[in-house]
């Protein structure tokens, strides 16, 4: 372990890293909640060292997006590492990650035509070119991601393996709510009633996996709560929602076999 936890926010910063032990990269846009600590446990528990990078990523937002009122507080996000004995912090403005040359990566359509590629033309285009620039910067040995994002967690595997880069992917599981709501950043934005409302998207998911009823009964259910859903379905042996309470997106996913 490194002491105290560095923070670095430029790349001639990242010549601070220690070459001669394993790193394991967790890679954020900060409004950090226990979803995000628990990759960094599972980081921890991977390497010999831990890096956890914090950058809003402005490529992966559309137009109307949420971009500018997405949450920031990095001085939180920074107590909560440094409490966990994170060695490394990368917080890079703009200008680190992106210039002229910066090599834009498009994320393969059997993957991005489905789920939130069609609400979010580009989202994992822009996902995979910051990924790829992290990769290249930090040069980890191992990455850890959430399968709270499933769809984006197949696309940066895919992504890996087409680019034959010597990164290993690791799966850290959904963190969630006592109500069963899976933590989110963008959970911030929620009233207390629609946090409250949104536990019966984890509870609906459950019902359609448990085979209490179909996917286009579960569909009403959730419309009936005043959850607008945008997909919910089963693909690739699971099933995902979108939807939105009130102006919030908010997406979620369970394996879809009825006993596990
Ligand atoms: P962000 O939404 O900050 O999420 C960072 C990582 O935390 C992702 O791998 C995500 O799947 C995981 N995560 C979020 N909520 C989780 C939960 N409730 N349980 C477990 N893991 C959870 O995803 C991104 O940032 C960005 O797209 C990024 C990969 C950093 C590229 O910009």
């Amino acid at each position: 372990m490194t002491f105290p936890m560095k923070l670095l926010n430029t790349i001639e910063d990242l010549k601070q890293i220690d070459r001669n032990k394993t790193l394991c990269l967790v890679p954020t846009m900060g409004a950090l909640h226990n979803g995000h600590l628990s990759l960094v446990e599972l980081a921890k528990e991977n390497a010999e060292q831990v890096c956890v990078s914090i950058f809003v990523n402005p490529l992966q937002f559309s137009e109307g997006e949420d971009l500018d009122k997405y949450p920031r507080d990095l001085e939180a996000d920074l107590a909560k590492l440094a409490k966990l004995e994170v060695d490394y912090v990368f917080a890079p403005d703009y200008d680190e990650i992106y210039n002229e040359a910066t090599q834009m990566i498009k994320a393969k359509p059997k993957l991005t035509k489905h789920l939130c590629g069609l609400s979010r033309p580009g989202h994992f285009d822009g996902v995979c070119t910051v990924v790829k620039r992290l990769f290249d910067l930090i040069r980890p040995d191992s990455a850890v991601f959430g399968e709270k994002d499933y769809q984006q967690l197949m696309v940066i595997e895919d992504m890996v393996s087409i680019l034959k880069m010597k990164v290993k992917i690791i799966h850290g599981a959904i963190v969630r709510e006592m109500n069963g709501l899976a933590m989110s950043s963008r959970n911030h934005y929620l009233t207390e009633d629609e946090l409250l409302n949104a536990g019966n998207i984890f509870k609906t998911l459950s019902g359609i996996r448990g085979e209490f009823f179909t996917l286009e009964e579960g569909r009403d259910l959730l419309e009936n709560l005043g959850i607008k859903v945008e997909y919910l379905e089963k693909r690739w042996g699971r099933l995902f929602f979108a939807g939105k309470l009130g102006s919030t997106r908010l997406i979620d996913n369970v394996r879809a076999d009825k006993f596990y």
